[in-house]
């Protein structure tokens, strides 16, 4: 008699002769599932590898059966992630990436001047595409430009169709009778605007005054404005200070007020003095007096030292201080050396 028990067990021991051992949960690849996965398998049951969406297997076996060894044979399967089309360069502007790899996302900027047509940044999808589908970098435009009142376009050229590119520029010029406050020039600013516009405003500036002893003369017209212009004259042995002409100025103003100053008569008879860097007789060449701003320098002389210096006189409206260094010698002193005649002091130094 058999015992029961041992019955048992050697019918146990013949079923895993014949069937062979289970194989054990196969080893977890990343990137992918088994199906079907179990904690273990019957010889012959059969499994296989899917790469998970996003990635692909490279080479090597998917499928395996679970051998009679009960081990799983060495499995060299990889699933490498998917890689989207070479996305690195964008025309007039950059992209930023790591890799162009499922799952990454680079993303898109361009530069000043550009602004991005699409997305700023895209994912590349288990498909192995770019989405949303990539941008491009398109020139900023500035539309045809505003013309500010009383102004007209002095230079422009749309650049683009009718529109501007950034950085163009529009001059503008005031109609007349008008001056321009702020900038004469606009540009096309990166954000597809014109700069601030300059302004024009009418400006007028009151009727000109008639300097004493001379004369002024202006356009005869209801009213002056800007740009229009006025000359002043003197009569004779008076001399302008100032400029001859003046112009009417943005603010209303004359750019200048000019006056008619006197000559100078002179209290010297002879004396021979520095003009402009030349020795003259004052008696030759100023015996019609001297004008208005008309400079001369006088010989004194050091009686020590025994030398001559000079000292500057200069006719101011109708006056000339004579410097009182100066002497001047009655024409019966032969004898006496006139300052001019004597060597120059040394400058003290
Ligand atoms: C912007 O992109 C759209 C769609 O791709 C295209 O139709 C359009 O012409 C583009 N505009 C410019 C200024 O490039
Ligand atoms: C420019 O403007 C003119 C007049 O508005 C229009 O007829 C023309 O089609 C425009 N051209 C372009 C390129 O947009
Ligand atoms: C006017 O604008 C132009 C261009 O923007 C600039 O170059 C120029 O210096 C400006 N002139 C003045 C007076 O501000
Ligand atoms: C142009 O547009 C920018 C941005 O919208 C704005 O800040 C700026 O003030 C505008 N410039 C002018 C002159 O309107
Ligand atoms: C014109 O007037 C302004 C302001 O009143 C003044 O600052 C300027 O100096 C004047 N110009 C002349 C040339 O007088």
């Amino acid at each position: 008699m058999i015992s029961p028990v041992l019955f048992f067990s050697l019918s146990f021991l013949c079923h895993v002769a014949i069937a062979g051992r289970t194989c054990p949960k196969p080893d977890e690849l990343p990137n992918a599932e088994v199906t079907p996965l179990k904690s273990s398998y019957e010889p012959g049951e059969q499994i296989v590898y899917f790469c998970r969406p996003g990635y692909v297997s490279r080479g090597a076996m998917r499928q395996f059966t679970c051998p009679l060894t009960g081990m799983w044979p060495i499995n060299t399967l990889k699933c490498l992630p998917r890689v989207c089309p070479f996305a690195g360069i964008l025309e007039n502007g950059i992209v930023r990436y790591t890799t162009f790899e499922y799952p990454n996302t680079i993303s898109f900027a361009c530069k000043k001047g550009f602004y991005l047509n699409g997305t700023n940044s895209a994912k590349c999808t288990e498909e192995g595409i770019w989405s949303p589908a990539l941008p491009v970098c398109a020139p900023v435009t500035c539309p045809p430009p505003p013309i500010p009142k009383f102004a007209k376009l002095h230079i422009h050229k749309p650049s683009a169709g009718n529109n501007s590119l950034y950085l163009d520029t529009a001059v503008f010029e005031c109609l007349p009778q008008h001056a321009m406050f702020g900038n004469d020039t606009i540009t096309c600013t990166a954000h597809g605007n014109w700069s601030e516009l300059p302004e024009c405003r009418e400006v007028k500036c009151p009727f000109p005054s008639r300097p004493d002893n001379g004369f002024v003369n202006y356009p005869a017209k209801q009213a002056l404005y800007y740009k229009d212009k006025a000359t002043y004259g003197c009569h004779d042995t008076f001399v302008l200070d100032g400029p001859a002409e003046v112009e009417c100025g943005k603010l209303g103003n004359w750019s200048a007020q000019p006056s008619c100053k006197a000559s100078c008569k002179l209290s010297v008879k002879k004396a021979t003095v520095l003009y402009k860097g030349e020795r003259v007789k004052l008696q030759e060449k100023f015996k019609n007096g001297m004008l208005h701003g008309e400079k001369v320098s006088f010989f004194c002389k050091n009686k020590e030292k025994k030398c001559s210096y000079t000292e500057d006189a200069e006719c101011i409206d109708g006056t000339i201080e004579i410097p009182k260094c100066f002497k001047e010698h009655s024409s019966l002193a032969f004898w006496k050396t006139d300052a001019s005649d004597v060597q120059a002091c040394e400058s003290d130094s």
